[in-house]
């Protein structure tokens, strides 16, 4: 498996279109990153937060709009082409470049200056979750760099838009999770009839182009919903509520079919906050209070 940051390496240099507003409606993939990041300054804000540290900052685009709002900002990324990106960013909206450093979130070793310039009203992780090996180790650095009654965000792929995908998803979301432990027959013979109804050559591999790996060539995990809620609640936090965004109002092989309506219908969606989220999206924000 290739490494995460070869990946986004090889992204850095255009991944600031994804918040570009203008591009709503015409960029080559959904715009999910900017509703993410306008449901979140709208929870800071309505939150009152004054600070906020981002683990995982990509091109910087969500810690600058932090900062406009007024917050005292600090962040780190693993990836050099990114951080560059960032720091590019943050000059020319006016901000200190020099709140950002390098840093791997799995690593505590390397967030201490992070730490060590807050403690912070907020901290968030988006986008980076995913690419972990130990969640609980992510939480626990997270957490460092708020005191009791801080808040965590936390972005995470939702394995549960696999019940709504008819696909190699479902397939393997149903084997592994829904049937976990069960003996061997009852899963032979689920598999062998609802293989034949899944659409189980997709979703298409997401390969790498120029030499660097694609999305689906890195460590991209999804995570259930509930068992995140819980590893949240067993690390210290409370008062957790789940964000949706990313919806699809059609199986997302049916996109194409659809046409841009998938999309128009899509962003109709992403203001709603009733449990069709768990469904409909492939991704969620977790947002919890530090005990
Ligand atoms: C999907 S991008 C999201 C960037 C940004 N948070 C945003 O919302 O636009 C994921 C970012 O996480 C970074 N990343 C991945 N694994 C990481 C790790 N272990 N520690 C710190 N950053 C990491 C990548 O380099 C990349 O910049």
């Amino acid at each position: 498996m290739a490494e995460v940051h070869e990946h986004y390496q090889a992204s850095s240099a255009t991944y600031s279109e994804q918040y570009d507003e203008s591009k709503i409606l015409t960029s080559e993939e959904y715009p999910a990153n900017f509703f993410r990041l306008k449901r979140i300054k709208e929870r800071v804000q309505a939150l009152g937060l004054t600070s906020i540290y981002e683990l995982g900052i990509g091109d910087g685009s969500p810690l600058a709009a932090m900062a406009e709002l007024g917050l005292k900002v600090g962040g780190s990324d693993l990836t050099e082409g990114m951080l560059d990106v960032a720091r590019a960013q943050l000059v020319a909206k006016g901000f200190d470049p020099s709140v950002i450093t390098w840093g791997d979130i799995q690593d505590r070793s390397t967030l201490e200056e992070g730490i060590a310039s807050g403690p912070y009203d907020g901290v968030m992780a988006l986008g980076v979750l995913p690419h972990v090996r130990d969640e609980g180790a992510v939480i626990d650095n997270m957490s460092a760099f708020i005191q009791s009654g801080g808040t965590l965000f936390l972005q995470f792929r939702n394995s549960m838009l696999s019940l709504y995908s008819f696909n190699r998803l479902t397939m393997e979301f149903i084997e592994d999770d829904l049937l976990k432990g069960q003996p061997d027959e009852v899963k032979e013979i689920v598999r062998t009839n609802l293989e034949p109804r899944l659409a189980m050559d997709k979703p298409p591999l997401r390969t790498g182009t120029k030499g660097a790996p694609g999305y689906d060539e890195i460590l991209a995990k999804f995570h259930n919903p509930f068992e995140l809620k819980e590893l949240v609640e067993n690390k210290g936090f409370t008062d957790v509520r789940f964000h949706w965004y990313n919806y699809h109002v059609t199986p997302p092989m049916l996109a194409k079919d659809l046409g841009p309506t998938f999309r128009t219908a899509g962003i109709a969606m992403e203001p709603t906050t009733d449990w069709r989220g768990m469904f409909l999206c492939s991704a969620g924000v977790i947002e919890a209070t530090k005990v």
